[in-house]
Parts: C-alpha cells; sequence; structure tokens
C-alpha cells in the first residue's frame, strides 16, 4: 500500500506530481486557452454578482484558503474573505444571498466546517465545496463544488491536498478574471501555461532536494523552536509549512509574515533559532533581503528556499534550498515540497509517528 515508501506521508508527497496533474486533468486546456470548470460555469452568475467570496476551513485547508484570497482578489477582483470555521459559525457573522461561501476540506468530514456552512447556507449564502474525498458530507451539502481529485491522503499531516486545494484555487481565480474581464487574455494564456508546468518543477524539487533536505534535517533534530517566515503568497506557505513541523515533529513553530518580526517575534532570534525563509526571486525579494539581514545580525540559523541561481539571499544563508522559478502565485505548490520534507525527516530522526502523530485524527469529527 505505501508502494515501497516508509510512510504514507512520504509517499504522498512523492505523489504530487501526479496528483496536481490529476487536479488540473480535464480542466486546464492549455492549447485551448481555456479552464473547464463545471461548476464555476453552471453558476457564472452567483460569482459574478457576488458581494465577496467567503472562504471556510480549519488548518492546511484554511492556509490554502489565504493563498486563494490572495489569488482570487489579484485575478478576479472579488473581495475575498477567509474564516476559520470555528470562529465563523460562533461569532453571529453577517452573510447574504449575495455572499458565495467557498469550503476547503480534504475529508469532507470537518465538523466545524460542516456547521459553519449550514449556517451560511440557512442565511442563503451559495456554497461551494473544495473537497477531496467524493460523496463526503460537505461535498453533500454544498450547491455546486470541484473535487481535487488527489486521491486518498492517510497520512494526518495533509500533504497532497494541500498542493491539489491550491491548484482548484489557482484555476478558479483564473477563470473567474478571464471571464469578468480583469485578467487579460495575454496574462491569462501566460498563466495557465505556468500552470500546466508546475507538476513537472515539483518533480524537479522532489529529486533535485531530497537528499539535500534529509541531511537539513539531521542538524534540526534536537530544535525546540522554529520559525517560518515569507511574504504575499508565501506567508501561508510559511503557516503552513510551521503547522507540518508541529503536528508530526512535535517541535514548536510559528509563520509569521517576514514583515511582522519586527513587532514582536525578532526578540526571539539568537543563535539557537532556526529560521525557514520563503524568498523566490518573484515577490518582495528586496524585502526579504533585509529581513534576512536583520536575522542574521542577531545570529539566526537561516534556512532559505530560494530559486535556482539566487546570490544575495543565498549568500546570507546557512542552509539553501534551491527550486526552480514560477510564476509568484503559484510559488507557494512548489515551495511547500521541501517544507514538507523537512517536517518528515525531522519528524522521521526523532522517531516519531509520522502517518499517525499523536493527539490528531485525519478528520475531526467533533468540534
Ligand atoms: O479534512 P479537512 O481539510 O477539513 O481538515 C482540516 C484540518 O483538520 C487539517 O487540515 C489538519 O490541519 C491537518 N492535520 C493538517 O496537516
Amino acid at each position: 500500500e505505501k508502494s515501497g515508501y516508509e510512510h504514507f506521508m512520504l509517499k504522498e508527497i512523492f505523489e504530487q506530481p501526479k496528483s496536481v496533474h490529476d487536479t488540473m486533468r480535464g480542466r486546464l486546456l492549455v492549447d485551448e486557452g481555456v479552464i473547464k470548470m463545471a461548476g464555476i460555469w453552471d453558476h457564472i452568475e452567483k460569482f459574478k454578482n457576488a458581494n465577496r467570496i467567503i472562504i471556510i476551513a480549519c488548518g492546511t485547508s484554511w492556509h490554502a484558503g489565504l493563498i486563494g484570497e490572495y489569488l482570487i482578489e489579484e485575478y478576479a477582483r472579488i473581495p475575498v474573505e477567509v474564516e476559520y470555521a470555528s470562529e465563523f459559525r460562533y461569532r453571529n457573522p453577517i452573510i447574504t444571498d449575495k455572499d458565495v461561501v467557498i469550503a476547503i476540506s480534504q475529508s469532507g468530514e470537518t465538523a466545524d466546517t460542516m456547521a459553519a456552512l449550514k449556517l451560511a447556507k440557512e442565511k442563503g449564502a451559495f456554497i461551494y465545496g473544495i473537497c477531496n474525498v467524493v460523496d463526503s458530507s460537505i461535498a453533500r451539502i454544498t450547491d455546486a463544488g470541484s473535487y481535487t481529485h488527489a486521491g486518498p491522503e492517510i497520512g494526518v499531516a495533509s500533504t497532497k491536498a494541500f498542493t491539489a486545494q491550491l491548484t482548484i484555487l489557482s484555476l478558479i481565480a483564473l477563470k473567474l478574471g478571464k471571464h469578468n474581464g480583469n485578467l487579460g487574455n495575454a496574462d491569462f494564456m501566460s498563466l495557465i501555461a505556468e500552470l500546466d508546468a508546475i507538476p513537472k518543477k515539483i518533480e524537479d524539487v522532489l529529486s533535485s532536494t531530497h537528499e539535500l533536505v534529509q541531511n537539513i534535517a539531521k542538524d534540526f533534530v534536537d530544535a525546540t523552536n522554529f520559525l517560518y517566515l515569507g511574504r504575499g503568497y508565501n506567508y501561508p506557505a510559511a503557516l503552513e509549512g510551521a503547522l507540518k513541523l508541529k503536528e508530526i515533529s512535535y517541535i514548536h513553530a510559528e509563520g509569521y509574515p517576514a514583515a511582522e518580526m519586527k513587532h514582536g517575534p525578532i526578540a526571539l532570534i539568537d543563535e539557537n533559532m532556526p529560521i525557514v525563509i520563503i524568498a523566490p526571486k518573484k515577490g518582495h525579494y528586496d524585502k526579504i533581503v533585509s529581513n534576512v539581514q536583520e536575522i542574521k545580525a542577531r545570529k539566526g540559523k537561516v534556512i532559505a528556499v530560494v530559486n535556482r541561481g539566487d546570490t544575495q539571499v543565498s549568500e546570507m544563508s546557512d542552509y539553501v534550498i534551491e527550486i526552480p522559478e514560477t510564476s509568484e502565485c503559484f510559488s507557494p505548490i512548489v515551495a511547500s515540497v521541501p517544507l514538507q520534507l523537512l517536517a518528515y525527516y525531522i519528524a522521521v530522526y526523532r522517531g516519531a509517528n509520522v502517518d499517525q502523530p499523536r493527539n490528531l485524527a485525519k478528520s475531526v469529527t467533533v468540534e
């Protein structure tokens, strides 16, 4: 079942070139310059007339939702809010029949997400589901949706479901943007070509960084804390990297937007603090360079995820993980892969039960 891999999590990490491809299959038709998504197309008026889109999710799916916000606002220019399902359901939120709610859930069984959707539905919102498990409870109560088609995810730590969610959100944002005229044809065409190339880039990252990340992990087996920093699209990727590490290795980790460091977390930095920085060329690179300078001035240990050929951040960093370049909006899909591997190997070297971490369940069906 694990196809020769030691854990489901590792198998699922390595499945991502295929799972992301499967998510796009039949939807992304690059030669025709079309994104086909019946769920969106059949309800295009709902999306076009929406006052706003509210994305509701928990955990990793919520991180995907944050990236979805950046994507949809950038390309479709529709206002988006992202909510933790558990907060949304209990705070008497304002919802109307002009709202479109997008629920993101791998399992489709998360109790808080389900309850939040029921509430939104009662108030007349249109509910769109992004689920992985076909015919799951959430998939069944939504008005329409798109399955992620990542295949069964067994490891408690979500990996391939996350990159599949990002792929679907990218498709939705580009399709809506193209349709409502906010995304011009030339940009649309170049973005879909980039998206189409993502599975190959993930494959590239897996083969070029696997051994390196394994070696880096060995140096951090005894770490007690970790910071993950990113900006723009890679800020949620930093949150997700930190969540992966904490849930399977039990090392305390926090993700932060890099610029927020000076508002508090910078006080934590000394020679014992490992800091993972996501710093691709496209996306506030110069700002990240100064963040790295601030960290190095305080002797923090920097593990940088950069594009191949990078010099500025690399020269200052203690460890460098190179990934291929892509559009800024898709960079979290590629950058997340080495962070999954890093969390995985640190946990393995600590002797943790990677596929079934303590206190956690694959689907959280109680609140
Ligand atoms: O099945 P869901 O996507 O609704 O699950 C949401 C979270 O429980 C889930 O993403 C959780 O955070 C994972 N263990 C993260 O790896």
